[in-house]
């Protein structure tokens, strides 16, 4: 198996973060949950998100949260009830998970979600991933993401050759983006993390001639 190289510098990490936050506030889409810290609609749009594309996301998003306003009125509603409201958005164990972290949170926790990583962990359905992105997003902390997006950016800048699936990559791409997530601006740093995969570095044909982050990219040179 080739060697992993190592975790990026300071002086690296710091380029990537300027660079990438600054074609974020250019670039980024603006979307409504980059305009919540709330707990509740950051897990919902982060489990819609998982599977299915932001334009079939959105809609859905807004009818979720008219209909199930609070984790504690998620719990309340039946699971026929919430699959029925899911079920255009495919993979329907997901709504089944969000109904089951609704209940938990509301018997362990009066229905709102903990904000630490080892508590949020402890959830049936919620992961390193949505763990993650609740600290972030919902609690400001310093907090690393790792979805199949961010994965591919990371592996191309950073990475280069190797198997992107294996266990040891896997390893190794939380590391360098817990080594890369800023102190400030967290969120908009994790938010950019997962535009810039969506959009510019994307799985196929990535739009390498109008990447902001080429000069840094192990991968550039081979495009
Ligand atoms: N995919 C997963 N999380 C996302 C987010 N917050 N914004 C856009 N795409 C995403």
């Amino acid at each position: 198996m080739p060697r992993l190289p190592s975790i990026p510098d300071p002086p690296a990490r710091q380029r990537f973060r300027r660079t990438l936050l600054a074609w974020y506030r250019r670039k980024g889409r603006d979307l409504p949950w980059r305009r919540t810290s709330d707990p509740y609609h950051i897990l919902v749009s982060e489990v819609m998100l998982q599977q299915t594309q932001v334009d079939r996301v959105l809609p859905k998003y807004h009818e979720w949260l008219e209909k199930y306003p609070s984790l504690t009125a998620l719990a309340g509603a039946s699971a026929e009830d919430v699959s029925q409201t899911w079920r255009p958005l495919g993979y329907n164990i997901r709504p089944l998970r969000l109904h089951q972290i609704a209940r938990e949170s509301v018997a362990r926790f009066d229905g709102r979600l903990p904000s630490d990583e080892a508590t949020l962990l402890s959830f049936k359905g919620i992961g390193a991933y949505t763990a993650g992105a609740i600290r972030s997003f919902a609690f400001g902390q310093r907090a690393a993401i790792v979805d199949t997006n961010v994965a591919r950016v990371l592996f191309r800048v950073f990475v280069h050759t190797g198997d992107i699936k294996s266990h040891a990559m896997k390893k190794h791409l939380w590391e360098v983006s817990e080594a890369l997530v800023p102190f400030k601006h967290t969120f908009d740093f994790n938010q950019a993390l997962m535009d810039f995969g969506a959009t510019v570095c994307t799985a196929r044909n990535p739009n390498c001639q109008a990447c902001p982050l080429k000069r840094q990219c192990l991968s550039y040179p081979w495009q």
